[in-house]
């Protein structure tokens, strides 16, 4: 028999979204929070430039950050979610602040304003930081929060594996099935309510400056649960991460060009504004395209970043972080520019979601980066992702409480059934198909996308998820499986949004359709029930 656990509201996921659902529920049921890998462990935890809010009264406005969001997202912005966004960002970051969240300040004293940063897009300076490594600073203070509430029941190393269907409801879940990484058994979190956010999906390309966590599962699960999926074809490269053998997946953040730095040739030439007026400020979409153009036409491994008309004391003050790993590669960025490529950093789309974050489901919320709200359009503008995670992180929190006393769970669950499987055999076809996988999406459905590209990765795509189904329909279920599993659904779901799009428009870049339809409208995919 499966272990059972049962709680008023499962949250899948343990980032800057999960965490803020579970800290603006707690004082009213109890919530269990799943996390795949450590609780600290996510895409949050590595965010760099940090969130954007007005916080500059007099020279910044509400309509202003609505414009740039608009602008940024090329059209295809919800501008309802945009303004209920912008609108709440304070009050968010006030409730963050109140947990301990340290923002720089304009000088050392407590009460002193906040230092506000630029990124691409913004025209003002709105983005709060904590230095160079914002997330951290966020990460930790809401663990440190979670950890104090006796409400809140974190399960580590915990892998949801599925939704559990009601049999007499197909609006509603009964919880989730979930893999045990430690025990290696699945067991099931019995629930009223599920929240899901399990972050993005970019993990389904070759290079990415995400962690290995964020492989779509959420998007995945709510896909085979019946819930639509929007946009997905717009993955966002981010244009800056650092080129280096030993460097991983580590990110130069776009607040060094807020702050001054240029993108240049090997020689020391600047180009971007070559590309557009707005020169090394414009969008991430236009600044990653115009990286890739230049490696391409020259034939370079890399492109560099370079900061260094900047003093010291100004670098290793605003970039410690960026400076100090740099530094053990061997690179002193206050004297050298800064190799950088561009990588997949944030997926766009996800599960659509309204203003209270809701699913298709009834009792189905998703937050943060694996949700679809309308906010971010044919491309996020920097720093709006956190904000998000955190404004609809209270948003969901707040219409599960209205509906506490409604929703109930009294269905038995069945037990998660391994009769008809066995220990599996030939682990290296995981690896295999996972490298194939994430290779494909690389080079055929990358930064600049062809019809001829698409319809091949969609062919490789497919054969691969046959080749995974059998798999999952004969060996018992692993880490390394689930994640693949989900990892070629959201592939194809990505090529699927891609193909349908007969334009360019924001990080969606067709060769074949390089020109705006006049009408934007979102890609949603409605998924066939019991799929
Ligand atoms: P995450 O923080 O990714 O958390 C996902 C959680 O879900 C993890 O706990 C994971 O273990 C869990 N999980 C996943 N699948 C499962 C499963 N099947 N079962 C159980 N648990 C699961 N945004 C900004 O606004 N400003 C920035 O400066 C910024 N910089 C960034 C820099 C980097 C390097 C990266 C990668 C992203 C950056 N972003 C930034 C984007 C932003 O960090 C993310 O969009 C945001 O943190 C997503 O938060 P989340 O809570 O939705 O997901
Ligand atoms: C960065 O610091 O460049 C990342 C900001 C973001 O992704 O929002």
């Amino acid at each position: 028999m499966s272990i059972q656990h049962a709680c008023d509201v499962l949250i899948v996921g343990s980032g800057a979204a999960g965490l803020s659902v579970a800290l603006s529920l707690a004082e009213h049921c109890q919530v269990i929070v799943l996390s795949k890998s450590n609780i600290k462990e996510g895409s949050t935890r590595y965010a760099q430039g940090g969130i954007a809010a007005v916080f500059d009264q007099e020279n910044d406005s509400i309509d202003s950050h609505v414009q740039d969001t608009l602008i940024a997202g090329a059209g295809l912005c919800n501008e309802e979610a945009v303004r209920f966004t912008a609108t709440n960002a304070q009050a968010a970051m006030e409730w963050l602040i109140n947990f301990g969240m340290p923002f720089d300040r304009l000088d050392d004293k407590t009460d002193s304003q906040y230092h506000l940063t630029r990124e691409g897009g913004h025209s003002h300076r709105r983005i709060l930081h904590a230095a160079d490594a914002t997330g951290e600073a966020v990460q930790v203070t809401l663990v440190d929060a979670v950890l104090q509430h006796p409400n809140i029941h974190i399960f580590e190393d915990y892998n949801a594996i599925d939704l559990i269907p009601s049999q007499h409801n197909q609006h509603y879940a009964l919880g989730a099935y979930v893999y045990n990484c430690k025990t290696k058994h699945v067991e099931v979190v019995k629930s009223r309510f599920v929240v899901l956010a399990t972050g993005g999906a970019s993990k389904v390309y070759q290079y990415t400056s995400n962690p290995d966590v964020s492989s779509g599962d959420g998007i995945a699960m709510a896909w085979r649960a019946g819930c639509s999926i929007a946009n997905m074809e717009f993955n966002q490269f981010h244009p800056t991460c650092l080129f280096h053998p030993e460097a991983g997946n580590f990110l130069i953040s776009e607040a060094l060009r807020g702050e001054g730095a240029k993108l240049v040739h090997a020689d020391g030439t600047a180009f971007m504004h070559k590309f557009d007026k707005r020169g090394d400020l414009a969008p991430r979409d236009i600044v990653a395209r115009a990286i890739d153009y230049e490696m391409k036409r020259l034939g370079q491994d890399c492109m560099y970043l370079d900061i260094t008309h900047k003093s010291n004391e100004f670098i290793i003050k605003h970039f410690p972080n960026i400076y100090r790993k740099c530094r053990s590669i061997g690179i002193d960025i206050t004297r050298q520019p800064i190799p950088v490529v561009p990588a997949a950093h944030y997926s766009c789309g996800g599960v659509v979601t309204d203003q209270h974050a809701k699913t298709d489901l009834d009792n189905v919320y998703a937050v943060g980066e694996v949700a679809y709200t309308g906010l971010h359009g044919a491309n996020r503008m920097a720093s709006n992702s956190l904000l998000e995670c955190i404004v609809f992180a209270r948003a969901a929190a707040l219409n599960i409480q209205d509906n506490l006393q409604s929703v109930h769970n009294n269905e038995i669950i069945s037990d998660w059934d391994e009769s008809r499987v066995t220990d599996s055999d030939e682990e290296v076809i995981i690896q295999h198909n996972w490298h194939e996988l994430r290779l494909s999406m690389w080079d055929y459905v990358g930064i600049v996308r062809t019809d001829k590209r698409l319809q091949r990765a969609l062919r490789r795509i497919e054969l691969l998820q046959q080749e995974i189904h059998e798999y999952y329909s004969y060996f018992r279920v692993s880490n390394n499986l689930l994640e693949l599993r989900n990892l070629v659904t959201v592939a194809r779901l990505i090529v699927l949004c891609a193909m349908q799009r007969k334009e360019s428009r924001g990080l969606h870049y067709n060769l074949d359709y390089p020109d705006l339809l006049p009408e934007a409208k979102p890609t949603v995919l409605s998924p066939p029930r019991n799929s």
